[in-house]
């Protein structure tokens, strides 16, 4: 790859060769008061959209959760109809590859490093067309399903399907991320065990490609391409549309926790309970590193107001586990439920003393981590930065992973929770973009801090950065054969070897559906072709 400052192409080439790293982009930005696009962005005041398009600067665009990467685009469509999305694609795909114009969807802008945005391109508020595009449950089927616009977000999806007595069945910790968005990654969550994650849990999607055309995809019909798009990070075509299926919505929840000092015996009885054939409903886990405090832990959200009960999680300079479990029932299966929940708790072995079970409303569950979302907020601890880290361990690994991480690079988890529990590989596609490691069992870890802004030291984002790069540089070295979930890369050998075996899969696919490399920029994979000549 060609260093940008060196190329002999024209501004617009070296804007698409820029390699992957926000600085070169921002000091190109800076040596070139760059109206390159202005000429191709009007174009756009010409196209006929239901919805519209500005211009002016916009912050919100160039913004995500990660809060750490802030490209401005030139313009931002808000789309009404799918139609304004095909007809935005198409109008750039039309100018060919001397544009270098670049698209993004933008979700809910709940990246972390700047996924969702297109430096001078073009950003698609997908939350725009799904405040136009009305949710339809098909509850009289055998088979219940809901079709949702992609820029829907899950807690309203949630929301809606709860009103027939249905629910989707597999989420994400936290609810406010948009369907198109989460569809793009995997969408994770404690119920992956069982039914695999929101990208195994779909029937139909309608995407636009890189082309702009309006494809509906499905395992029957299109198959590629809806494989491609799900776990593709944006790569392939916007999704349009998705059709979720959906399960009989419980009305309660029993929330359970059990802590553990011993590593060993806190995963056997994960796996065990993974494995089950009756068990719980949603299994996760948490690893505690000399934790002080208990309101940042706002993933776990332990309740503030039960100060004697919260005490005793206080980890006070060990390291313990936490295992996080639930149990869906309805108000008159309560006396059942807690026969089932007290046997299955008799197959582990947890800290006796440890034991913690709350009952809450299905939706207070699913939907916990807005509630944390507004104690951070009213501490100013929400917009700022987040160098979260999401690794994919295999199972064989977990220990010498475990040994040489919790206490030892990660020396406390006070600025944010560490995720912990594990899936089976049986319930994912390989024929999706979605890359696993190679082992039937793997772990989810998910390092989720926050960088207090303007402090020194352990909660500042400097520290927090090297603390990922020594996970990073461990896991390499250990050749564990970890995958990064919501990867990040910032070169396109990196890219290829995330990847393995499926790369040739995968930039096959970009050929066939977006060959000018115009969808998703921010993930930094692939390049206009006319920049590599
Ligand atoms: C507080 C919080 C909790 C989280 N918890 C979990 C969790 O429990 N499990 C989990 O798996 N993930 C979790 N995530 C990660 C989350 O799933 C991803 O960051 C997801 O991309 C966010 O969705 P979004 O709508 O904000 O997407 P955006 O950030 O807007 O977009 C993400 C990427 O997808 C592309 N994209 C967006 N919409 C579309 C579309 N319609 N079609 C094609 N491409 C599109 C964008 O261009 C971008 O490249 C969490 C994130 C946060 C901030
Ligand atoms: C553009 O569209 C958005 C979303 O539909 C809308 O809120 C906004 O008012 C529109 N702006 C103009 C100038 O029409
Ligand atoms: C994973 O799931 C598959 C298919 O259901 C099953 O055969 C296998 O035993 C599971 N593996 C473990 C370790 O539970
Ligand atoms: C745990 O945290 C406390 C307070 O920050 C610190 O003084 C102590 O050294 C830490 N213990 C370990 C084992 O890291
Ligand atoms: C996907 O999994 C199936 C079944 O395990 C296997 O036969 C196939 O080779 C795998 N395909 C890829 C591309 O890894």
């Amino acid at each position: 790859m060609r260093h940008p400052f060196t190329s002999s192409h024209s501004n617009v080439v070296l804007i698409r060769n820029f390699t992957f790293t926000a600085v070169y982009i921002l000091c190109f930005v800076a040596v070139n008061p760059s109206l390159v696009f202005s000429s191709t962005t009007t174009s756009l005041k010409t196209l006929q959209v239901h919805g519209n398009f500005t211009f002016e600067r916009n912050e919100f665009a160039s913004r995500d959760f990660g809060n750490r990467i802030h490209f401005l685009p030139s313009a931002v469509l808000h789309p009404v109809k799918v139609s304004d999305i095909a007809s935005t694609i198409k109008h750039v795909w039309q100018m060919g590859p001397d544009s270098g114009l670049t698209i993004a969807a933008r979700g809910h802008g709940h990246s972390l490093q700047g996924q969702a945005q297109a430096l001078q391109g073009i950003v698609i508020n997908m939350e725009s067309l799904g405040l136009q595009e009305k949710m339809q449950v098909y509850s009289g089927k055998s088979l219940p399903y809901v079709d949702v616009s992609a820029g829907e977000l899950w807690i309203n999806v949630l929301r809606e399907s709860l009103k027939h007595g249905l629910s989707p069945k597999s989420w994400t910790d936290y609810l406010h991320l948009t369907v198109g968005g989460t569809l793009s990654n995997a969408g994770i969550s404690g119920q992956a065990f069982r039914h695999g994650p929101q990208i195994s849990n779909v029937y139909q999607l309608e995407v636009v490609t890189g082309k702009g055309a309006v494809v509906v995809c499905s395992e029957e019909k299109n198959a590629d391409l809806f494989h491609a798009v799900l776990g593709g990070l944006g790569q392939f075509g916007v999704i349009t549309r998705a059709r979720i299926p959906l399960e009989p919505a419980p009305k309660m929840v029993k929330w359970i926790r059990v802590l553990y000092s011993d590593f060993s015996t806190f995963t056997r009885d994960q796996e065990h309970l993974i494995s089950a054939e009756n068990t719980f409903d949603y299994i996760e886990g948490l690893a505690i590193v000399n934790r002080t405090g208990l309101v940042n832990n706002w993933r776990s959200s332990f309740n503030p107001e039960d100060p004697v009960r919260a005490s005793q999680f206080v980890s006070d300079g060990r390291t313990l586990f936490c295992l996080e479990l639930t149990k869906n029932f309805n108000p008159d299966e309560a006396a059942d439920v807690d026969k089932e929940i007290k046997s299955l708790l008799s197959q582990l072995n947890y800290i006796p003393s440890t034991l913690f079970v709350t009952e809450v409303s299905y939706i207070d569950f699913l939907d916990r981590v807005h509630l944390a979302e507004h104690k951070l907020r009213s501490k100013g601890l929400w917009d700022i930065p987040h160098p979260w880290l999401n690794l994919l361990v295999p199972k064989s690994k977990m220990h010498v992973f475990a040994e040489g991480v919790f206490g030892k690079i990660v020396t406390d988890t006070n600025n944010g929770p560490v995720l912990v529990y594990p899936v089976n590989k049986s319930k994912w596609d390989n024929r999706t973009s979605f890359v696993t490691p190679d082992e039937d069992i793997f772990y989810v870890v998910a390092f989720l801090p926050h960088a207090v802004p303007s402090s020194t030291g352990e909660n500042s984002l400097e520290y927090l950065l090297s603390v990922n790069q020594r996970i990073l540089d461990f896991v390499e070295e250990a050749d564990l054969g970890v995958k990064q979930y919501l990867p990040h890369y910032k070169s396109q050998e990196e890219w290829q070897r995330h990847f393995g075996s499926r790369w040739e899969v995968f930039a096959r696919r970009k050929s066939d559906y977006d060959p000018l490399a115009i969808l998703a920029p921010g993930q930094g994979i692939f390049q206009n072709p006319i920049s590599v000549l």
